[in-house]
């Protein structure tokens, strides 16, 4: 068992999950790199106010060159990586016939394509250590009849597909890939891209009849990114309140 310091990536930490899982990860002394689009001075706070030490780098993660600049971040400040939380995404509801291109790409290019740029940022460093973990986010959407989202629900059966397929080429390196589907949540963008009524709704047809909120996934993450999931790789765990079985 490693008993050094860890050092965890989260992308998509300015907010919502991935703040919420920043703060989990620091809490058991799990220090930080938060990596987004906009500043993560608030989820930086939260996690120093925990007694862990937070970085950010403030980039997208679904450009090759952000794949460079993390790793140096990680070498220079910490010296290699133990986690990452692959949870930056978007999810914008538009029906088939209003999809182009443009907008096909893009959401492939920030929900897929980024995690495995992040992933090639931090696989040679866990290498180096024979210990990593990587979580991805998917979304429990893959398994519901939910309109508007086939270029989302594509990408987020990309992620699981991934997993998979990550999990089996990095597991000689003491790295294991999982994936974690949280269901509509009443994050930041959940509540800015998700109709109320539709929270709502299915959260009558989950198991556990509330509506999700950006704490709810970050038990099942400390659970992936620890010790204790050693001989769980490959697979995903839907966080969601009960809706969806495997
Ligand atoms: N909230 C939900 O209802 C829900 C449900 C299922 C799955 N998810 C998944 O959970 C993850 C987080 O969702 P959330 O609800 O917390 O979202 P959010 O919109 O509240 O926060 C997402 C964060 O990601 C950052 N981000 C977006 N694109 C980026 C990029 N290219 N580079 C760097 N940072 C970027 C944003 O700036 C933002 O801070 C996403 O992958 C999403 O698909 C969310």
């Amino acid at each position: 068992m490693s008993t050094h310091r860890k050092v965890a990536v989260v992308t998509g930490a300015a907010q919502g999950f991935g703040r919420a899982i920043s703060v989990g990860l620091a809490v058991r002394g799990i220090d930080i790199v938060a990596v987004d689009l906009s500043d993560s001075e608030e989820t930086l706070a939260e996690v120093e106010a925990a007694g862990a030490r937070g970085v950010s780098l403030k980039a997208d993660v679904s450009i090759p060159e952000t794949t460079e600049r993390l790793a140096a971040v990680l070498e220079a400040e910490f010296g290699g990586c133990d986690i990452l939380v692959n949870n930056a995404g978007i999810y914008p509801n538009v029906s088939f016939s209003d999809i182009d291109y443009e907008l096909w790409q893009r959401v492939q290019r920030i929900n897929l394509d980024s995690q495995f740029l992040m992933s090639k940022a931090v696989v040679p460093l866990m290498a180096r250590g024979k210990w990593g973990r990587i979580v991805n986010i998917t979304s429990n959407s893959v398994a519901l009849p939910a309109p508007g989202l086939s270029h989302y629900m594509a990408s987020k059966m990309g992620v699981i597909g991934f997993t998979r397929g990550l999990a089996n080429d990095v597991a000689g390196d003491g790295i294991t890939v999982n994936a974690v589907g949280p269901t509509a949540s009443l994050t930041p963008g959940g509540k800015a891209h998700i109709d109320p009524e539709v929270i709502t709704s299915l959260s009558m047809a989950q198991a556990i009849k509330r509506p999700g909120g950006p704490q709810d996934i970050v038990g099942t993450v400390l659970f992936l990114a620890s010790e204790d999931s050693a001989w769980v790789t490959g697979q995903t765990i839907m966080a969601d309140g009960g809706l969806t079985r495997l």
